[in-house]
């Protein structure tokens, strides 16, 4: 049943649109399916931008949401709270051994955000090192640290003390760090910005010259965290031990948390950093029944085996569109002879809605507890588009 109202024109009317939109009103989704007003079903390789890893509607979120909503939703810092303790719980056992405690907030830019202000507290350095195409967020410290100038120019000046080195390049980095550098942020898999995978050799030399010359290591795993690249998270490729990470997306099942973690040694005192709505019980509900399921359904193995079977698939045909194929997990890169625009909607108008990264690489972020006939179904789909 509708109420035959117009979404899109209300949506424009009066909200800031920001992103090009499809021509879809999502109502409703199930796993990794979305339907429409009308009930068309569509396979979601958006996924909420990597936020619906777990799928939509997953029983076991919902039923925890259902539960903490009815019992308790806010609760503030001043108090402590029993959901939120044994989240905290949680996720210290699964993010990386040396990360001993975490600053809970919202949203991934939030994470980024006091990542920045405690390295600088840390460390007493003004600077930062990122990558260029990296992709860390739209907040003021967040938007200084991305390096795409399109989203940064309209709004300098910005945060002072960022630079930017080309990735997997071991000489730039280190004649990037010195003895004003706070930290260096990386994404192990550049999501927004092309999916371009980091090299385990230069990611080992990035964490020694952190060490070596007293500067921070941070790990932006907003986007590769819990379970998308077929481990909990993308540290694990590489045995990496960050000294600070950041998390979001898919980390709530869908409801907005974000999460700074932090080694022993970095220490915050209270007052210098807070947050409202950071560690609210709902949020937290969500998160630790998110987690819990991450693990029961060994989700990080699933990733990996239908990563696989995906890029095989892919393969077995030729696809003159084609420049290359970049993934880790169910973390997909797709890069074009072209631009993406018209490949995207030919995929909606099957059904398949998928993610731009940059202007010529189609990205696919598929709930990881994606259908084995699902994610033919958008093989064959791309099968058609991209020959
Ligand atoms: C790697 C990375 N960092 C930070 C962010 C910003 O997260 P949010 O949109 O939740 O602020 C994103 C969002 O796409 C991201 O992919």
């Amino acid at each position: 049943m509708t109420d035959s109202l117009d979404y899109a024109a209300i949506e424009h009317e009066f909200g800031l649109v920001l992103a090009p939109k499809r021509d879809l009103v999502a109502v409703r989704g199930k796993g990794a399916l979305l339907y429409d007003e009308t009930g068309r079903e569509y396979i979601d390789c958006a996924a909420g931008i990597g936020v619906a890893s777990l799928g939509h509607a997953h029983p076991a979120v919902v039923s925890a949401i259902q539960k903490q909503a009815a019992s308790l939703i806010t609760c503030p810092h001043i108090l402590y709270n029993d959901v939120r303790s044994k989240m905290l719980k949680k996720l210290v056992e699964v993010t990386p051994e040396n990360l001993s405690r975490a600053y809970l907030c919202n949203s991934g830019a939030e994470a980024v955000e006091a990542a920045l202000k405690f390295a600088r507290l840390h460390t007493r350095r003004p600077n930062f090192v990122t990558a260029m195409r990296g992709f860390h967020g739209r907040t003021m410290g967040a938007v200084s640290a991305t390096f795409t100038p399109k989203y940064r120019e309209p709004f300098e000046p910005l945060v002072p003390g960022f630079s930017y080195v080309p990735l997997n390049k071991i000489d730039k980095l280190e004649a990037a760090i010195d003895d004003k550098t706070a930290a260096v942020m990386l994404e192990l898999v550049q999501g927004e910005g092309g999916v371009n995978l980091i090299q385990a050799d230069y990611i080992g030399a990035a964490r020694e010259l952190c060490t070596e010359r007293g500067a921070l290591l941070i790990i932006d795993e907003i986007q590769t965290g819990f379970c998308r690249t077929g481990k909990f998270f993308a540290c694990e490729h590489f045995d990496l031990q960050p000294d600070m990470m950041t998390l979001a997306k898919a980390m709530g099942g869908g409801v907005p948390i974000g999460a700074t973690m932090l080694s022993a040694e970095i220490k915050v005192e209270p007052g210098l950093h807070g947050t409202t709505f950071g560690g609210n019980p709902l949020a937290c509900a969500a998160a630790l029944a998110a987690i819990k399921t991450f693990q029961s359904e060994n989700l990080a193995q699933r990733a990996q085996d239908m990563g696989e079977y995906f890029e095989t698939r892919l393969g077995e045909k030729p696809l003159s569109q084609v420049r290359a194929i970049r993934r880790l997990g169910l973390m997909i890169g797709i890069e074009l002879k072209h631009k993406v625009q018209e490949t995207l909607a030919q995929l909606l108008e099957r059904n398949i809605i998928a993610l731009p990264a940059g202007a010529n690489v189609i990205r696919l972020l598929p709930p990881l507890v994606i259908e084995k006939q699902q994610l033919d179904r958008v093989i064959d789909v791309l099968h058609e588009c991209l020959a």
